[in-house]
């Protein structure tokens, strides 16, 4: 009999279900009736505390289009991971007891940057891992892409299609922050999909005057209304000169809710025309996967419950060069996939006039 653990970790989005179904269905097509699923609840918390059930193939049917994750998810940083805490629970301990007591195989982990690197941790102490790269933010090394992101692009998108008639009728000018966290794909393909004048991206600082110019130059030219897509994490370039503690001490005494506010004053400042935020948040890890992120996570839960059958442990799933491989754990996790400046949709976009605000 084949035992195998599933758990949700970090922050959630769509396709968690799709891909859960997906390792199910490929374990249940391998082995049949010799393999028990034990469905972790929250994340690695349930792993700590021993929150844990045996899932039936019922469980997995009719969740394909399910927004969020049935298991639950929370967050358990990695950087407190091996730390104490105040009730006197070793985590990595009490992970590592659970995992033995439900005599599993292996544990199949979804989940992003942090969720890999205690993943990582975890084959470092001994047990069978399987990552699966999950979130919209698409910044996990070694995978082309990440499964969440595809449908949050298509939330983002739509805002910014909204946005437009709106920002049309009025001859406004209208700021929207995307999600991302540290790094600007979400923005980058929502901003070319959603036809925006600007985008703002953690990884090209912006200039505020340059900003400023672009959209004095479309103002002049007859256009009143203006788009910019703006990275929940982007920079200025007084910024990008600060220490990593600097900015973080600088960005924790802000006085704006977030960027696109402070964008905003700095703007109208400078700009004689109205101008609006919007900021969508949550709302893109929202809602049912879209048909590209099934695909993906159908195809990415197959491929873990092939390398189980084959035990092929201590890897991420990746998508490369269009196939689903194992990488390598130790390879990608800590790494942090950002946009490359030079890449393609950035040499587009600036063809077609798009400002980077450099
Ligand atoms: O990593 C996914 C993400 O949605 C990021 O884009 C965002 O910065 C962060 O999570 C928000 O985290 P939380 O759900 O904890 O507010």
């Amino acid at each position: 009999m084949k035992r195998v653990g599933i758990l949700t970790s970090g922050g959630d989005c769509q396709g968690l279900n799709a891909a859960i179904r997906g390792v199910a269905k490929g374990l249940y097509e391998q082995f049949g009736k010799d393999v028990e699923i034990y469905g972790i609840k929250d994340g690695y918390t349930g792993l700590i505390f021993g929150e844990y059930k045996k899932m039936e193939p019922g469980d997995f049917s009719g969740i394909l289009t399910l927004g969020g994750t049935l298991l639950g998810t929370s967050r358990q940083p990695f950087k407190t991971i091996r730390v104490i805490d105040e009730n006197n629970v070793d985590k990595v301990a009490a992970m590592k007891k659970h995992y033995k007591k439900m005599d599993l195989d292996c544990l199949v982990i979804l989940g992003g940057n942090g969720t890999q690197k205690t993943a990582n941790l975890l084959r470092e102490e001994g047990l069978n891992v399987i990552h699966l790269p999950k979130t919209i933010d698409n910044d996990i090394w070694g995978t082309d892409i990440t499964f969440g992101f595809h449908s949050a692009v298509e939330i983002a998108t739509n805002v910014i299609d909204c946005i437009h008639t709106t920002a049309t009728s009025h001859g406004r000018i209208f700021i929207v922050e995307v999600m991302g966290h540290k790094v600007g794909w979400l923005t980058l393909s929502a901003g070319i999909a959603g036809g925006a004048d600007v985008i703002l991206l953690p990884e090209i600082p912006y200039d505020i005057n340059k900003v400023a110019k672009t959209l004095q130059g479309r103002i002049d030219s007859g256009k009143k209304f203006s788009i910019l897509a703006v990275a929940e994490g982007a920079i200025s370039k007084e910024e990008a000169k600060l220490s990593k503690k600097e900015l973080k001490k600088a960005r924790a005494d802000f006085r704006h809710p977030s960027i696109v506010y402070r964008i905003a004053e700095e703007l109208s400042d400078k700009i004689d025309n109205e101008i609006r935020v919007c900021v969508p948040g949550h709302f893109q890890r929202g809602g049912s996967p879209c048909a590209y992120d099934r695909v993906l996570c159908t195809r990415l839960g197959a491929t873990a419950a092939k390398c189980i059958k084959d035990k092929v442990f201590g890897v991420m799933i990746g998508m490369v060069n269009g196939k689903t491989v194992p990488v390598p754990l130790q390879d990608v996790a800590g790494k942090l996939k950002a946009v490359p400046v030079d890449c393609d949709e950035i040499k587009a976009a600036r063809q077609i006039g798009i400002s980077f605000g450099d």
